[in-house]
């Protein structure tokens, strides 16, 4: 078996099914006599998305204050276009997953603080996310394979999760855990894959004011193709740090193997920073398609977060830091 094969971004997507045939085709569709045709499904596709919005039972705190402090040098992506436009390996390795994970149940959800605690607990989405102050940040996102999108979260800083779960003076890292639910994730029955998909950040780096628990996308709670109801959003790094639909935080002393490092090491790692001078050892990390737009534009190193982050790193020269 030859699970290199199977990742997406061995083979990109975007070379498969180039995204501007793509976008072309569904701007063509929605114009055109075929829309009619195929409007019942796409109706019943909307109402889902929508009932999905609607039943979150934290819809009141949205839209949040947006914090001014994270500006963009890009437009956000458009939502429509994010919407279908995921990664998402516990669904299905295309970029399409939105229909798949509107399956995923996402109340109740329970998240577990476990590890070097004082008191390892577990607690509700809801009340979890009513302790927190939530406010809007837009932020860049560079996935590795090279195509990037703007996008306005909304969620809290990581730090006050990690404030919350009271951990002990030994902790080192933060280990976070996705759902395991393979009746409903197709993807989590390809048992050759390292279910559950681990990620894990230093405890400095998870105290960062830029590492970001998001809960909601666009203004309001978030689509569930995006992580629902709990992602990480570390725009400095690679996008396959940003870990979906989190259902446990465990504080440890060793440094956890992610998902994507435990299936390909050679070519994935722990830090995951971008670095447009550092290439991916099968193709060039110096640019990005920025999706929806067409436009092709340098990758910044970053993803030009150097002035929160870079102090991050002092002294780990020698580690392997861009990949
Ligand atoms: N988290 C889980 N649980 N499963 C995944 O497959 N994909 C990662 C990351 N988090 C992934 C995940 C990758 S490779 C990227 S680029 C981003 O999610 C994509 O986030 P988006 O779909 O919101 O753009």
């Amino acid at each position: 078996m030859n699970v290199i094969r199977r990742r997406g971004w061995e083979i990109p997507e975007r070379l498969a099914t180039p995204a501007h045939l793509v976008f072309n085709r569904r701007a063509f569709l929605a114009g055109g006599a075929s829309a009619m045709a195929l409007l019942p499904r796409a109706a019943a596709a909307q109402r889902v998305e929508d009932l999905a919005k609607l039943a979150d039972p934290t819809a009141d705190l949205y839209p949040a204050k947006r914090n001014e402090k994270y500006v963009l040098d890009r437009p956000i992506t458009d939502e429509k276009i994010n919407d279908h436009y995921n990664n998402f390996y516990e669904f299905n390795s295309s970029k399409e997953v939105s229909e798949q994970a509107q399956l995923l149940p996402i109340r109740p959800w329970t998240v577990k603080i476990d590890g070097l605690v004082e008191k390892p607990f577990e607690i509700g989405i809801d009340d979890l996310i009513r302790k927190m102050t939530l406010e809007e940040r837009t932020c860049r996102h560079r996935c590795v394979e090279g195509w990037s999108m703007a996008i306005a979260w909304t969620g809290f800083p990581l730090a006050r999760l990690v404030d919350f779960a009271k951990p002990l003076g030994s902790a080192k890292f933060v280990r976070m855990e996705t759902f395991t639910n393979p009746k409903v994730a197709p993807g989590e029955r390809m048992t050759w894959f390292p279910w559950p998909y681990v990620e894990g950040l230093t405890m400095a780096e998870a105290t960062n004011d830029l590492a970001f628990m998001a809960t909601g996308a666009y203004g309001h709670a978030m689509s569930k193709q995006h992580g629902a109801p709990l992602r990480l959003a570390v725009p400095w790094k690679y996008g396959f740090k940003s870990i979906k639909s989190i259902v446990r935080f465990s504080f440890v002393e060793q440094r956890p193997k992610g998902y994507w490092e435990a299936l390909q090491s050679s070519e994935y790692g722990f830090w995951a920073n971008v670095n447009p001078a550092v290439p991916h050892p099968r193709w060039s990390q110096a640019t990005e398609e920025v999706i929806g737009t067409g436009e092709r534009r340098p990758t910044l190193i970053f993803n030009g977060y150097g002035d929160y982050v870079a102090g991050l790193y002092k002294g780990l020269e020698n580690e392997r830091l861009w990949a």
